[in-house]
């Protein structure tokens, strides 16, 4: 990237648009500029060099892109954040400690998720609300996961129906549930991923949000994606209920109460392998392991749920020895390089998965955005598996 263009959007206040935003209006003006070639104030002169490099850039770039209230929905965490910041220092802190002149001539990122072949051991987290970040939305992500041969997490608050987004591409999904109180729209809800050939159910159990600039914000979904939102999980929301109504609906629509049961009552209903995210403590990932589901998912929502949990990496090491092999074991929560990745893998887990870097890189330019994001992983893990690959770690399957 050349810092300078990418500084010179933000400065000059690209305004609150996004790079698929800015690069359409830098087009447009270009487009109208003096046949000599001087160019017009303010804009730059290359913006297809405006190229982000990590994260942190994706996630400048976000920031200058949508409105504040937001942007805070997307990125900050629980009450204090102290969960937040310690998912990132807690990567930080671990230290790799390669091993010398080991001859690695070539690495490999490919491996498999519940069978599932896949080129990165990244996956998309469940991400909701998308369609508010780009008009594309979860479209846009699933045909990024796809053409990266990666699963993408649907949410079910992602902003589009199931159908859309099995339709948007033909890669990998898993289908994340929020349990709605009413079985009988869970039921179909979680039929309908099925048919629309979703390859797993994600039961997400870490619930309630408690984020202090969301208050502050005042935060809520406008009037026509809530509604869409509760008519694509199939809640008979008429026509005529108001905003509030709609509101007061979406606020008692949730089971808020689950236990272990619901993994029963999901087996029993669909074939479709079964995960739970949310899990922090060894006692509970030997209960996933009991009760024959397929995969956990070490993580604390991206410290967006209870504000003090340890920081997942941090969790995942008692999980792996606890569940001793017998499930798959993924992790999230903090991830934002590939060494990152690397760290996760080397500590027993079988791919991560993120959240945030997606949803800053589909905000500032949609589907090329996540495509960039998911290179840019790959490209860090791959200089960090060749650098600095542990040997003993099979997930890698690093050719020697
Ligand atoms: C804006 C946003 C919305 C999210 N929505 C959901 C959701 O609907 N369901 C879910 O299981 N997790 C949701 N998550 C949590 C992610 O799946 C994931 O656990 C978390 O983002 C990982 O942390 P990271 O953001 O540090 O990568 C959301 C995260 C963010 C940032």
């Amino acid at each position: 990237m050349n810092r300078r263009f990418f500084s010179q959007l933000v400065a000059l206040g690209a305004g609150s648009l996004g790079l698929w935003q800015a690069r359409a209006r830098a087009d447009h003006e270009l487009a109208q500029a003096p046949a000599d070639g001087t160019r017009l104030a303010g804009v730059p002169p290359n913006p297809q060099r405006l190229e982000p490099v990590n994260v942190a850039d994706f996630q400048e770039l976000a920031k200058a892109a949508l409105p504040p209230a937001t942007y805070d929905y997307i990125t900050t965490g629980s009450t204090d954040e102290v969960t937040l910041r310690d998912n990132v220092a807690a990567f930080q802190r671990l230290r790799l400690l390669p091993p010398l002149l080991t001859g690695v001539a070539d690495v490999d990122t490919a491996t498999t998720v519940l069978k599932q072949p896949i080129a990165l051991p990244i996956l998309l987290a469940p991400v909701a609300g998308q369609s508010l970040y780009h008009p594309q939305g979860a479209l846009a992500s699933a045909r990024a996961a796809a053409k990266a041969k990666t699963i993408l997490g649907v949410s079910s608050s992602v902003g589009h129906s199931v159908e859309e987004v099995a339709a948007a591409s033909s890669g990998p999904k898993w289908f994340q549930l929020y349990m709605p109180k009413d079985r009988a729209v869970a039921r179909r809800l979680v039929e309908r991923a099925e048919r629309s050939g979703f390859k797993a159910i994600v039961l997400t159990v870490d619930l309630g949000e408690r984020k202090d600039a969301d208050k502050r914000n005042r935060f809520t979904l406008p009037e026509p994606v809530l509604r869409k939102h509760l008519s694509d999980i199939g809640f008979n929301v008429s026509e005529r209920m108001t905003y509030e109504q709609l509101l007061a609906f979406n606020d008692q629509a949730w089971d808020l109460t689950l236990s272990w049961n619901a993994f029963d009552w999901l087996r029993s209903i669909t074939k479709l392998p079964l995960l739970v995210k949310g899990v922090l403590r060894p006692d509970d990932a030997k209960k996933a392991v009991a009760l024959g589901l397929d995969g956990i998912v070490v993580s604390n929502h991206g410290g967006r749920r209870l504000d003090g949990v340890p920081a997942s990496i941090d969790q995942l090491p008692q999980i792996v020895a606890a569940v001793n092999g017998k499930v798959e074991v993924l992790l999230d929560s903090g991830v934002r390089r590939g060494t990152d990745v690397l760290k996760a893998l080397a500590l027993g887990a079988k791919a991560v998965l993120i959240g945030r870097p997606y949803a800053w890189a589909l905000a500032a330019d949609g589907e090329a955005g996540v495509s960039k994001i998911l290179e840019l992983l790959r490209e860090e893990l791959v200089s960090a598996m060749w650098r600095a690959v542990v040997r003993t770690s099979p997930v890698l399957n690093s050719r020697w």
